[in-house]
């Protein structure tokens, strides 16, 4: 970390104390302790930021609350990658804005991807006047400074930058683990591929990969602190290091991460097919900590429909991308991203779609509709699909995609696989769920006291989603 962050660190470390000051004469004069809330919309980037506020509330003497109706301060963490995503953030508004007659004294602070989009700071300004904090996704460091703005002058305050100043963006690197055993690790931010579709280029800026020695060394902190298993994060983790002179490669990061002891698992999403090196195929398969399992959003299987989503791949290259990974690692899961309904997809291009599905033979899929979103060329594109339409084809995608998932999570019935529980099953608190090296959720019986640490389990039957096994002695 360089000089500047360190002290703008510092001076953030400033604001966290006061509002911790402000907090706890509050909480004398209330004879109770003050309670935080955070809403997380959106994807595993977005989650990790949360953690990253979440740190930052205890220290200044909140205590976290599953419970926004009696929260002193609820925080949601917004995404827009999907017009479903908002509508469910303006829902939550309109019911905070409920809460707050009641409890007029609550704190309501909205950031993330959301707030990069002037005309939805227009409509927060003008219909939710009871927003206290709104900011975006290039200050989140800034968040005690703002929030203790709004405790000292009681008014409300906006900040939204347009783009990401150098290293800032790191708030102080320590996030609130909700596992002690396993951790998210940002490499990179921002995204440069302009998907036609896509709005987070938009509202998460030029790609920006961290230097490879911070990342070691939060690696390394997390290590020393018991975290067994990273999961490294970036919109393409494949380009990392591009733009940087002398950087190291994703294949040599993962390289070197390998070599960081007590870290024992390394997963990492999300991987962009058309930057998926040789390299980081044989040092997956090199490395027995890199876990066995790509996530490798396909999006469609039509040529044409991947040109106008500008993926960069065709339907050929995907396939014989598949060949080769599954040739030099057999064991491999590959999971995937679709979108149905794209403009102009035909009942061809869906046939195609489905046509991947045999032929990459997934086991796992998110099916997404297609969502427009305004700014991105795809929304001004014609032949946008009726709903209905879009819809039809998602179900017969969904029927699919969960044969092939099932017959491929059948296949390891009978085998026995190193799985680390994470935690009590929420169904049945005689299980423990666990994820093995190949991300496969397998359930079995055991103690809790097993919980974060490796073990091998005989997989009994496949669920679809997941396995139910049992440990073996
Ligand atoms: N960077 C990752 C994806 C991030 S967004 C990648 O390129 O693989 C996660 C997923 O959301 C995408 O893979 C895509 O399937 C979906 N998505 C993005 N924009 C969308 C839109 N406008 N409508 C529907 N789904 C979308
Ligand atoms: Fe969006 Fe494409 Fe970037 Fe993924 S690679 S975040 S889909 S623009
Ligand atoms: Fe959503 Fe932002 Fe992630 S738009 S998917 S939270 S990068």
């Amino acid at each position: 970390m360089d000089n500047n962050a360190e002290l703008l660190n510092c001076a953030q470390n400033i604001y966290i104390g006061k509002c911790r000051k402000l907090n706890l004469s509050r909480m004398e004069f209330l004879k109770r302790p003050l309670k935080a809330h955070v809403r997380t919309f959106g994807c595993q980037m977005n989650a990790h930021d949360s953690e990253k506020m979440e740190s930052v509330l205890k220290s200044m003497g909140y205590e976290l609350s599953e419970d926004a109706a009696r929260a002193d301060l609820v925080l949601m963490n917004t995404c827009c990658v999907r017009e479903n995503a908002e509508n469910r953030v303006f829902g939550n508004l309109g019911k905070l804005n409920f809460l707050k007659k009641d409890n007029p004294d609550m704190i309501v602070v909205i950031c993330g991807c959301m707030m990069q989009q002037d005309a939805v700071v227009e409509k927060i300004k003008k219909s939710y006047r009871h927003v206290d904090v709104i900011f975006g996704t290039y200050n989140l460091n800034r968040f005690p400074q703002l929030l203790l703005t709004r405790m000292e002058t009681g008014k409300q305050v906006i900040d939204i930058w347009k783009e990401a100043e150098s290293t800032e963006e790191e708030p102080c690197d320590i996030s609130l683990r909700h596992f002690r055993f396993k951790a998210s690790v940002n490499i990179m931010y921002g995204c440069d591929n302009f998907c036609s579709y896509c709005i987070v280029p938009y509202v998460r800026g030029r790609e920006r990969s961290r230097p490879h020695g911070e990342i070691l060394a939060e690696v390394a902190m997390l290590a020393q602190d018991g975290v067994k298993e990273v999961m490294l994060l970036g919109q393409n983790v494949n380009s990392y290091g591009g733009g940087i002179k002398g950087e190291l490669t994703f294949a040599g990061l993962l390289d070197r991460i390998c070599g960081v002891s007590g870290i024992e698992r390394i997963r990492f999403m999300t991987s962009h097919p058309k930057d998926l090196s040789d390299e980081l195929i044989s040092t997956m398969k090199a490395q027995p900590k890199i876990c066995k399992h790509l996530h490798l959003p396909v999006q469609s299987g039509s040529s044409r429909i991947l040109k106008a989503m500008n993926r960069k791949y065709t339907k050929e290259s995907y396939q014989s991308l598949v060949d080769n990974i599954k040739k030099q690692i057999p064991d491999i899961s590959l999971t995937t991203d679709f979108i149905v309904g794209f403009p102009g997809e035909t009942e061809e291009d869906f046939q195609d779609t489905c046509e991947i599905v045999k032929y990459a033979r997934f086991s796992g899929a998110f099916t997404f509709l297609y969502s427009k979103r305004i700014g991105t060329p795809a929304a001004s594109m014609e032949g946008q699909v009726p709903e209905e339409e879009a819809n039809e084809r998602l179900q017969r995608l969904l029927k699919l995609t969960n044969a092939v998932i099932y017959e491929e999570n059948s296949k390891l019935v009978g085998r026995t696989l190193r799985v680390m529980p994470e935690e009590v099953s929420a169904k049945d608190p005689s299980l423990l769920t666990g994820r093995a090296d190949n991300n496969a959720l397998v359930h079995f019986r055991s103690s809790e006291s097993l919980i974060g640490s490796f073990t091998d389990v005989l997989i009994e039957e496949c669920k679809t989603f997941y396995l139910m096994g049992s440990k073996k002695d």
